[in-house]
Formats: C-alpha cells, structure tokens, sequence
C-alpha cells in the first residue's frame, strides 16, 4: 500500500524494497513495462515523465525505464525528465522515445526518418553485452517510431541493429544508461522478456523476489500496524477486487472488520442473492444488507450526464457507509477495492502521469470530506494479479473468474435518464448476454460481457404490429488488463441466440447491435 499522507522521506513500503519506476511520457504501453517487470518479480510503479530527481531518491529504486511517446525530442513541448536522473547512477533503460532522450541528454542525435516505422524488424546483435546474454544472433523485434537515433556520441556503443536503424540497442560506456529502440514490452518482440530480465537482474541486480505470497503477508501485517484496534468498513459489491480486499482484512482483523453491501438498486439480477451466498461460505465476518434503491434512484433522476452520475453514486455510497458506520462504534477505516489502473486512470497516483481519463468512483468521485481513512490494499496491482492474488487466499475460483462490475453499476449501462423500467430492460438483457456467454463456454475466456440500454428508440415490425421501441448494444471485449481491449469476434450462431432472445423475452426492446470498438479509442462501458 502506498501512503500518500505525512510522507516520510523515503516513500518505500515494506512490499517493495526492490523496486523500478516506470517514467511515463505519453506511452500506450507504460502499463505494460509495468505489467512485465512485476512478472520477472520485481515491483514496479509508473510516474510522471517529470518527477525530479529528488523524489526519485525517495523511492530508493533499483532502476529506471524510461516509457516510449508519441512526441519527438525536438518538439517545442515534448515531455522531459530531469536531465540529472542520468547521472544518479541508477541503471536507466530508455525504450523507444525514452532511448531518443537519453541520447539526446548525453551528446546523441535524434532525426526524423522519412517513413515512420511499424511492425515486425530483424535485429541484428552487435555486441555482447549483459542486456542481451542468452537471447539470439538474430531476432524479431517490434519497432513503432517516427524519429531514431542518427548518431551517438564517442560515449555510446552501438549494442544492435535493424536493417533501417543503425542504432537500434545502445548503451552508455561509463554510465549504466541503455536505450532499445525497438519495444521489449510486447508480445510481438518475442525475446523482449528475456531483454527485461536481464536489465532487472544482471544490470539493477534485483533479486527478483517480490512474490504475491510476500504481498498478502505484508499487507496483511500492514492493515493491522494502519488500522489498530479501530474498526473497518468494507464495501462489498460482489465483484473480484472488493472480495479479495474484504479477504485480506478478514484475514488481518477478523471480527473487527464490517461488510456491507449496499443495493443501490443498480446491481445485476439476482445479484444480492449471490454475494450474500458467497460471503456465507467464506468470510467469517459480519454482513449487513444496506436497501438504498429508493435513495440512489432518487439521487439519479433525469441525471444524464455520465459523470455527473458516478459522482452522485460516490456521494450516496459514502453517505450510505457513514449511516451504517455511526451504529457501529469506532469505525474510522472505509476499505476500498482500488486497483492500479483505477489510481492511474484517475491521475490519483502521488507521483503517476496526470491525465483523468475517468473517474472512477472509488477514486476521484470520493467526495472530499469523507470522514474515513481509505484502507487500499490492491491499490498498487493490476487486475490479473488481484485474481491471482484471490486464488492464493482460498476464494472459490466462480468468484475469482467473475466478469469485473464498475462501481456505478449498470448506472453507467442505462445510458440517459435512469428509471425502474429501463434498468428491469437493461438487467433482463443482461442475463441473457452473461447466460449465453456461459453456455458456448467463453466466459472464462472473455474479459467482460455486458449489455447496454441506448436511449434511443427506433422502429421495428413485430407480429402485425409497427414497435417504436428500445435498442440494446451488447458489448463483449477481450483484455488482460482493462487498459486496453478488443471485441471478442463472436461467433455469428452466438450472436444471433442472444439477439433472438433478447427481442423475444424482454419486453420493450426491439433492436440489438454488437459493439465492434476496441480500446482505446473506445472505453469498455459506455460511459
Ligand atoms: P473503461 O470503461 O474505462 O473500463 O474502459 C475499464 C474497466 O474499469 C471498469 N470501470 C469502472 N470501475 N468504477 C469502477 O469501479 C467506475 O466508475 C468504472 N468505470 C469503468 C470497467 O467495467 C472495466 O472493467
């Protein structure tokens, strides 16, 4: 967990002494360095481009990676980082824009080529050298960049090269500085974990033992030193992340610990008959069943806007927390299942890049004087490491393996006014979508399938009858880490079962299309 009040000078918890920042300049792929140095085991944080050399100090990391960006170095505003971070003597890894950088820091030239390049190259290596100990001669690399790197100074070694760059891997001769023009982070550089392993292990020697196992312990020992003998609440909304959070306290409080699950009357159907099943069999803790339909309903009447809803939901929720907690005595703890991506997202992270893309409302929604201390325990991780994490303490794997919910509910799925019937339209349409999926046996395999209440009616011919009715989009997306996702191509015979029945069993919808957007440019829910 990382604690963004009094912070002591050195910012590093006890879950990750071994730990690298990723230095974010506008990358679609920092998630992904991310993502990969965690699974060679070291722990890693994305921040800003801009963070300064000091405040690098005091997350006292073992190395530096320096993310790709859309910008070129010469442009008027392109994103820079503090120039001394090279001088630090921590091993620094410039990926793509991060590589032009560090060369052009350090005495380089970085040109624009005619034709940007994009897709599959082979690497030629030059030079022996620890990044590239045990991987081939020869190898495919991915290459996505409009500039590279002309020359070098005396003081760089070419380290690889393409047919059409010259420079493609470099190192430093005295500084622990290395650049990649090519990207190590995806799948299509097959080589690229092994790149990255030997960066964290031979050049920043980490040991690479940050285990989720050492997660749960630390953090459990964590909540019990942050918490005392105070009392949390923790909000249950039946999905993975709240689950596993509710489980990390359970097992670090017990019975200090107070579940609550709100229906806020934007649940799934049959929802609150399901957590209240799951939370029977595996928490020891106590329950409470808050009925708040009336008053989130109210709270959302003839609201539009998608971001004026998630805020009036973060408000009623805690307002709804606050009623609960002031029956209890001493509660002074909320605990929240917040992920990484959502701290990011939200521009939240202390030291993370700044743009909000949305909020989120267990982040940025929180209205500001909330009255609790936040217990976050997954806020540092990503949603498969959440699972994994689930998996390790004793969650049934139903639960673990179940399609992410956001917060507001299908709040963000009714889209346009809310009201009773919709969301009965928009909650029967669902189950269909979540039943079908089940029965062809792609649920496991697909990351989220939902769907969606347009507010839009248009005309349709049923019986003898002309219908002006609703339409449902149906929205099913493949992705690892919610950052980015595609629409899974569905079988037709599938599509065409759920549309069937979706016009047949649930009245007030005559028309059903497929959301074939992925993201980005598109988000997952629709608002
Ligand atoms: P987007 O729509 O941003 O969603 O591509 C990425 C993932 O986050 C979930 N999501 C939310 N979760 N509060 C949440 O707790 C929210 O406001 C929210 N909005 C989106 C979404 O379901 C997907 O898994």
């Amino acid at each position: 967990m990382s604690s963004l009040a009094n912070e002591p000078e050195s910012i590093v918890s006890g879950i990750a002494r071994e730990r690298v920042l990723v230095l974010d300049f506008g990358s679609q792929y920092a998630q992904l360095i991310a993502r990969r140095v965690r699974e060679q085991n070291v722990f890693c944080e994305i921040v800003r481009h801009d963070i300064s050399v000091e405040r690098i100090q005091q997350h006292e990391p073992r190395g530096l990676i320096l993310s790709g960006g859309p910008s070129s170095v010469y442009d008027q505003n392109s994103p820079q980082c503090d120039p001394g971070l090279f001088q630090m003597g921590i091993p620094v890894l410039g990926i793509c824009y991060g590589m032009q950088l560090a060369c052009d820091a350090l005495g380089g030239e970085v040109q624009s080529t005619e034709s940007r390049e994009y897709g599959r190259a082979r690497l030629s290596v030059a030079s022996e050298d620890q990044l590239f100990v045990g991987v081939p001669g020869e190898m495919d690399v991915w290459m996505s960049h409009g500039d590279q790197v002309s020359e070098v100074s005396e003081e760089f070694i070419a380290l690889a090269r393409t047919e059409s760059c010259p420079f493609a891997a470099v190192r430093h001769r005295e500084l622990p500085v290395f650049g990649l023009q090519f990207h190590p982070e995806v799948t299509h550089t097959p080589q690229g974990g092994k790149l990255l392993e030997n960066f964290l292990l031979s050049v920043c020697n980490c040991a690479g033992t940050w285990r989720l196992e050492d997660f749960a312990e630390q953090t459990v020992g964590e909540i019990r030193t942050q918490v005392g003998d105070d009392r949390v609440i923790c909000g249950l909304s039946g999905g993975v992340d709240s689950a596993v959070t509710a489980a990390l306290l359970s097992r670090a409080i017990g019975d200090q610990l107070i579940c609550i699950l709100v229906d806020n009357g934007l649940l799934r159907k049959d929802e609150q008959a399901a957590v209240i099943d799951a939370f029977e069999d595996h928490f020891k803790s106590q329950l409470r069943v808050v009925d708040a339909e009336d008053r989130f309903l109210a709270a959302l009447e003839d609201v539009t806007d998608p971001q004026e809803k998630r805020k009036i939901i973060g408000r009623e929720f805690i307002d709804c927390f606050s009623d609960e907690a002031e029956q209890f005595q001493g509660v002074s703890f909320l605990a929240q299942g917040t992920l990484y991506p959502d701290v990011i997202e939200s521009g939240a992270a202390k030291d993370g890049p700044a743009a909000t893309i949305k909020l989120h409302h267990n982040v940025g929604g929180l209205p500001e004087k909330l009255g609790f201390q936040l217990v976050e325990p997954l806020r540092d991780l990503f949603k498969d490491e959440v699972r994994r994490l689930g998996l390790e303490l004793g969650l049934p794997e139903e639960l673990i393996w179940r399609h992410p919910f956001p917060g507001p509910g299908l709040a963000v799925r009714c889209l346009g006014p809310i009201s009773r019937p919709r969301l009965e339209i928009l909650r029967e349409a669902d189950q269909i979508v979540v039943e079908e999926i089940k029965d062809a046996g792609l649920y496991k395999e697909t990351a989220q399938a939902f769907a969606v209440l347009l507010p839009v009616q248009s005309v349709g011919v049923m019986g003898d009858n002309r219908t002006y009715e609703d339409a449902i989009a149906i929205r099913c997306v493949d992705s690892d880490d919610f950052m980015t996702a595609d629409w899974t191509h569905l079988p037709y015979e599938l599509l065409a079962r759920m549309s069937t029945r979706i016009i047949n069993e649930v009245k007030g919808v005559n028309r059903v299309c497929y959301d074939i957007s992925s993201k980005p440019p598109a988000t997952i829910e629709w608002e």
